[in-house]
């Protein structure tokens, strides 16, 4: 039994483990991981204290993925819920669909009864009132929800180290099945209603027992542009190993312009772990195995961008 996770994941990983060895599912463990991570007020990046959208609310973005059936659930702009998580694994297992977003998500998370959490936090509302205040006027903070430019404020308020920041949880079971989740807040000072790749199946999370899984954090316009979760998938499938399957999927995102940071974590069927970044220096994820006391934080491959091109 094995789980790995982003670095953000050490606040989780541990329980993750445990579920596991009480002969929980690996559904179970990356669910439990990432309901730990969503609790970090800590964490500007996922769940409540995640930074929040240009008008200052936070939006969570979550998908799950069942590497046995390729079953899988995901919800998009969720306001007001403390685990998106676990609403991505009930639409999973609740209903006829794969993804709901906004409203029809928030409807779906009263019925059954999904815990409601005030998702901002001081400190993050204070974050985002001083970035706004950097480019713009007391005024136009003030007038912003009913700006009809809004758009406009996109570029200018943008930080890229606060662009894509996220939780990639990917667990072995004793049965041997693959599980893969992903949970964000996303963009920080995103446009309203603004997706990246983690609740995109595909994109930034995917799972097939046959081969292996991989999920991704950074900058989710690119990953969306690319399939990377499943390209590195079917790169195992086409016969590379975990390793070189994360490279050869951060090659096809050199290739696109602009770029930005992305990192890949990956788990192959033999519970073989990778992980690479384009741009983290010194980047590290966190494995645990059954038979390790805590986890362990080990460093990221780095495959930087290509230079001159573009
Ligand atoms: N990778 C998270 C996002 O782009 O929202």
């Amino acid at each position: 039994m094995i789980i790995i996770a982003s670095e953000n994941g050490r606040v989780g990983i541990v329980e993750a483990m445990h579920v596991l060895r009480c002969g929980g599912s690996a559904l179970d463990a990356v669910e439990t991981g990432i309901r730990l991570v969503e609790d970090n007020a800590e964490d500007e990046t996922v769940g409540v204290g995640g930074l929040p959208n240009l008008l200052g609310v936070v939006q969570l973005d979550a998908s799950i993925m069942d590497g046995r059936t390729r079953a899988c659930g995901a919800v998009g702009a969720v306001r007001d819920y403390a685990h998106p998580i676990t609403i991505a694994r009930r639409v999973m297992e609740e209903l006829p669909h794969v993804f709901l977003v906004g409203e029809g998500a928030e409807r779906f998370a009263a019925e059954i009864g999904a815990e409601r959490r005030q998702l901002l936090t001081e400190k993050a509302a204070e974050t985002w009132r001083k970035r706004m205040l950097e480019a713009m006027s007391v005024a136009e903070l003030e007038r912003l929800g009913e700006d009809p430019h809004l758009r406009r404020w996109v570029g200018v308020t943008m930080d890229p180290r606060l662009a894509g920041g996220t939780v990639n949880f990917i667990a072995q079971d004793a049965e041997g099945n693959i599980a893969c989740g992903v949970s964000t807040s996303g963009w920080a000072w995103k446009y309203p209603g603004r997706l990246g790749d983690s609740p995109v199946i595909g994109a930034g999370n995917y799972a097939d027992n046959r081969y292996g899984a991989a999920a991704c954090t950074g900058l989710g316009e690119m990953t969306i542009r690319a399939g990377t979760a499943r390209s590195v998938v079917l790169y195992m499938q086409m016969g590379m190993d975990v390793e070189e399957a994360c490279c050869q999927a951060m090659k096809d995102l050199q290739e696109l312009r602009p770029g930005g940071g992305i990192d890949i974590i990956a788990l192959d069927r033999h519970g073989r772990p990778a992980a690479v970044s384009n741009e983290k220096v010194g980047g590290t994820y966190v494995v645990m195995t059954d038979e390790m006391d805590t986890y362990e934080e080990r460093p990221r491959t780095l495959v930087p961008p290509l230079v001159g091109k573009g």
